[in-house]
């Protein structure tokens, strides 16, 4: 019970100090969000989205799932997106794996985990499409770093793919789609240069993906 009390208390003393930098802070907050970014992060525990950016409550729409996975049939995520871009106006998505993810360890084990197996579906596809290169990687953790990188890739262009995205290029709004990955032992973002501008590009990334060249 105390160690849930302490995030109480915590809150409590974050709000004081909030309020004693910037009278104003949760006032103006509350009137308005107006983040520029959508984060698409794993929910590990060790990869806090804003924190990790230096970025402020209010500056970043976050969704967090295992293995930060894109998928066209989960309306979570899907409604995050569609908010983020049609209502928040948002200019960038960033998908941002980490090395070291449990989900992609899991995907690449052959032995069950249960109902979490039919989500992690979506990364096997990614690591059979790659096998050649993943069975040359003889280190196991090297080859889960590759394929979180690879899996990067593909929500990357997951998120090109969707209506929402399509739509709002076909509109001509400006959306960038970016593919990081984030480091846990230095803490350390690296852009993996997946950087989606329009339509004719995703298209290109896309053809690239799927003849092994991601
Ligand atoms: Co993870």
């Amino acid at each position: 019970m105390e160690r849930i009390a302490r995030l109480i208390e915590n809150n409590r003393r974050w709000s004081e100090r909030k309020t004693i930098e910037d009278p104003n802070f949760f006032v103006d907050l509350a009137a308005q969000q107006t983040p520029d970014f959508l984060w698409i992060g794993c929910s590990d525990s060790r990869v806090e989205a804003s924190r990790i950016v230096g970025m402020s409550p209010g500056e970043i729409f976050v969704h967090r799932n295992v293995a930060n996975l894109v998928v066209h049939t989960d309306i979570n995520c899907l409604s995050v997106i569609q908010f983020a871009v049609e209502v928040l106006k948002i200019e960038h998505i960033i998908v941002c794996g980490h090395y070291g993810c449990g989900g992609v360890q899991a995907a690449l084990e052959t032995d069950s985990h249960g109902l979490i197996d039919n989500w992690l579906r979506n990364i096997r596809e990614t690591a059979y499409l790659y096998a050649s290169e993943l069975n040359a990687i003889e280190e196991m953790p090297q080859k889960i770093d590759r394929l979180c990188e690879l899996n990067v890739a593909r929500q990357v262009l997951n998120v090109c793919e969707t209506t929402i995205v399509r739509d709002a290029w076909n509109r001509g709004q400006k959306l960038m789609i970016h593919g990081w990955i984030y480091g846990l032992t230095d803490g350390l973002i690296r852009d993996l240069g997946h950087t989606n501008l329009g339509q004719k590009e995703a298209r290109e990334f896309r053809t690239n993906f799927m003849a092994g060249r991601g």
